[in-house]
Parts: C-alpha cells; sequence; structure tokens
C-alpha cells in the first residue's frame, strides 16, 4: 500500500478562535484529511509568547480541541494533540536555535507587528524565537505540507530554510515541507479595518466573528461591518471592505467570488451583508453546537488529547533521535 503523505499544522490556545482560522486553516484540513496522515496540534507552548493567565489557558487548550473535532477533524483519522505533551517539540527547537540565525529571526514581520507598540525591549525572548519553535513542530514528524493562512507564508519559508540548512551541515535529516495556502479565505480582513488581519489578540470584538459565536453575535457583526464608497459589489482593490466580504462569501458557501458579483448586480451592500450573515450563521452554528456538546465532556476531550500525544511521541521519537545522532548526542 502507498503511504500516504504527512501534514501538519496548528492554532494557538489564545484569544477566541475566528472566521479567519476556520477559512484559513481549519476547513482546509478537514477537506484533505482523507488524503493524508495527519497531525493537527494545539500549539499551547506558543501561546506562552505572550502572558497567560492559566486558568484561561487550560479552558482555551480544550476549546480549541473541541473546535477542531467540531469543525470535523476525526480523531480516527488525525492525530490530535497538546505541544507541551510532546516533549520533542521543545527540544528539537534548542537543537535548531543552534542553526538559525539572529538576523533572520529580526527580519520577521509578525516579530517586528507584535512588538512595534510594546518595543522589542520588553518582548520575550520566546516570541522572537518563536519561528524556530514552529519549525522544530513541523521537522519533528517530517511532514510534508503545512496547510496554513497567509499571514504564516514568512515562518514557512524560514522553515524550509532551516531543514534545508540541517540537512547540509549534518547530513539529510529532515524533509523540507511545503506550505499549502487556500485559494480563498487565506487572509481574511477585520470586519471594521478591512487593512488590517482578523486578529484573535484583537481588542475589538467587532472586528472578528468568533467560531462561538451565537447567530445573533455574527448577524450584528456582519451588519455592522466596514464597507467601502460607492454602491457597486465588486472584488476590486479600491474596495477592500467589499473584497473582504466577498472573500468569505467564497469561502463559506464555496462558490466562486466572480460568480457572487454577477449574483450582486445592481443590489446594495445591505443585502449582500444580509446574506453573507446567514451564510456565515449556517457554515458556523453547527461547529458551535457540536464543540459545546463536546466542552460539556472535558474529561472526553482531555482522554483523546493524551492519546493523541501518545502517537504524536511515537511519530516524533526517532525523528528526534537521528537529529540529535547527526549532531554527535547519541
Ligand atoms: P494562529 O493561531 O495565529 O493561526 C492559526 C491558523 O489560522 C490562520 N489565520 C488566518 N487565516 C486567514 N485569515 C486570517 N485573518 C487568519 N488569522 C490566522 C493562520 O495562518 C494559521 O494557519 N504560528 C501559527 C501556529 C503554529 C503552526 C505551527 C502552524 C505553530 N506551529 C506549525 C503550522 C505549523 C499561528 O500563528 O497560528
Amino acid at each position: 500500500m502507498e503511504t500516504k503523505r504527512r501534514v501538519f499544522s496548528g492554532i494557538q490556545p489564545s484569544g477566541n478562535l475566528h472566521l479567519g482560522n476556520y477559512l484559513g486553516a481549519l476547513k482546509n484540513w478537514v477537506a484533505i484529511q482523507d488524503e493524508y496522515d495527519n497531525y493537527f496540534c494545539i500549539v499551547d507552548l506558543h501561546a506562552l509568547t505572550v502572558p497567560q493567565d492559566p486558568k484561561v489557558l487550560r479552558q482555551k487548550i480544550r476549546e480549541v480541541a473541541a473546535i477542531y473535532i467540531a469543525s470535523g477533524l476525526d480523531p480516527e483519522k488525525c492525530v490530535i494533540f497538546r505541544q507541551s505533551k510532546v516533549s520533542g517539540h521543545a527540544e528539537l527547537c534548542w537543537l535548531l536555535n543552534c542553526v538559525a540565525r539572529f538576523g533572520e529571526l529580526s527580519r520577521m514581520t509578525q516579530f517586528k507587528d507584535k512588538t512595534r507598540k510594546g518595543g522589542v525591549e520588553s518582548a520575550s525572548a520566546g516570541l522572537f524565537d518563536y519561528p524556530v519553535l514552529q519549525a522544530a513542530d513541523v521537522l519533528l514528524y517530517n511532514a510534508h505540507l503545512v496547510p496554513v493562512g497567509e499571514d504564516q507564508r514568512q515562518h514557512l519559508e524560514l522553515m524550509r530554510t532551516l531543514a534545508r540548512r540541517f540537512n547540509h551541515l549534518y547530513g539529510e535529516t529532515f524533509v523540507v515541507p511545503e506550505t499549502m495556502i487556500p485559494p480563498t479565505g487565506a487572509r481574511v480582513m477585520a470586519l471594521d479595518a478591512p487593512d488590517e488581519k482578523m486578529s484573535k489578540s484583537s481588542p475589538r470584538p467587532g472586528s472578528y466573528v468568533a467560531i462561538l459565536d451565537d447567530p445573533d453575535t455574527i448577524r450584528r457583526k456582519i451588519r455592522r461591518a466596514k464597507t467601502d464608497s460607492g454602491t457597486e459589489i465588486r472584488a476590486v482593490p479600491e474596495k477592500p471592505a467589499i473584497t473582504n466580504l466577498l472573500d468569505v462569501y467564497s469561502g463559506m458557501s464555496g462558490r466562486p467570488v466572480a460568480e457572487i458579483e454577477v449574483e450582486y448586480e445592481g443590489r446594495g451592500y445591505g443585502d449582500l451583508k444580509k446574506n453573507l450573515a446567514e451564510v456565515v450563521v449556517e457554515g458556523l452554528a453547527p461547529v458551535r453546537d457540536r464543540a459545546h456538546e463536546l466542552l460539556d465532556h472535558p474529561a472526553k476531550l482531555d482522554d483523546l488529547l493524551e492519546a493523541g500525544a501518545r502517537r504524536a511521541n511515537d511519530t516524533a521519537r526517532p525523528v528526534l533521535e537521528s537529529a540529535r545522532a547527526k549532531l554527535g548526542l547519541d
């Protein structure tokens, strides 16, 4: 039997998972799970790069696990687990730290964005090192493909660079993974500021639709979404707000943007928003309901994550051992 290629991806258990995470990541993971050998991680160590309340973090970890499964990931087909339960992530991160360069980490736009307000002086060393841990996540499983949103492109390039550099310096060890970015929904913008990415860490709940928002909240947020001047419903650079709404419409309905533009010819923004809200509600309501059912049984979720961690450890161990041996640490 032909062995399946391996997929790895993850989401941080911080803030509220939103439409961007759903369209940019989750929905694609679900769509491809039959074709691959899948590892979907809850990257709790990454969440620690900014301060977290332990009680909230514990709850968020379960919430992400529930959303993974409620979105349609099948635990029979996917290894679903927590990063912090597989110590190889942190260990390989150290080994890769010693091949990563200070200069290349300094050029990561996500680090620059995240430290713009508070300055680099007070940023945690973990935040600086974030992309190396991310590289370790994927390389530890010799994964071939990494399905992510557009914002992860630069981190993925660095991951490939680190894999190639390690292989070059110490001999063939890691698979050089490929980035997989969806054609729609790869960069969902904030509803109230279409020049900003929709973000989990936003202090403005009106900027995002959370996967667990109730239908009325979703309707209200979409009704209040910013629009552009003019009336035409077209995805063009001069209309970033409408382009974003059309992209979300397309991502949630599976219909091409061009077809939606034709349907809304001569109609107003109000109509578009009203119907978009229903498409989003229809898509997310079953996920929300199922996630709440799962969250009512936290012990079951914990068991599932433990079982996932055991499987993940089994896969990771030989890869880590081969990296250690190449370095002379056998
Ligand atoms: P995180 O938790 O910020 O985001 C999780 C996934 O959601 C995608 N995403 C978006 N897609 C479209 N529009 C948006 N507005 C939007 N916001 C977020 C992200 O691209 C991502 O796919 N560093 C990663 C987590 C990570 C990881 C990994 C991913 C850690 N290790 C290994 C892949 C492989 C992150 O920031 O996730």
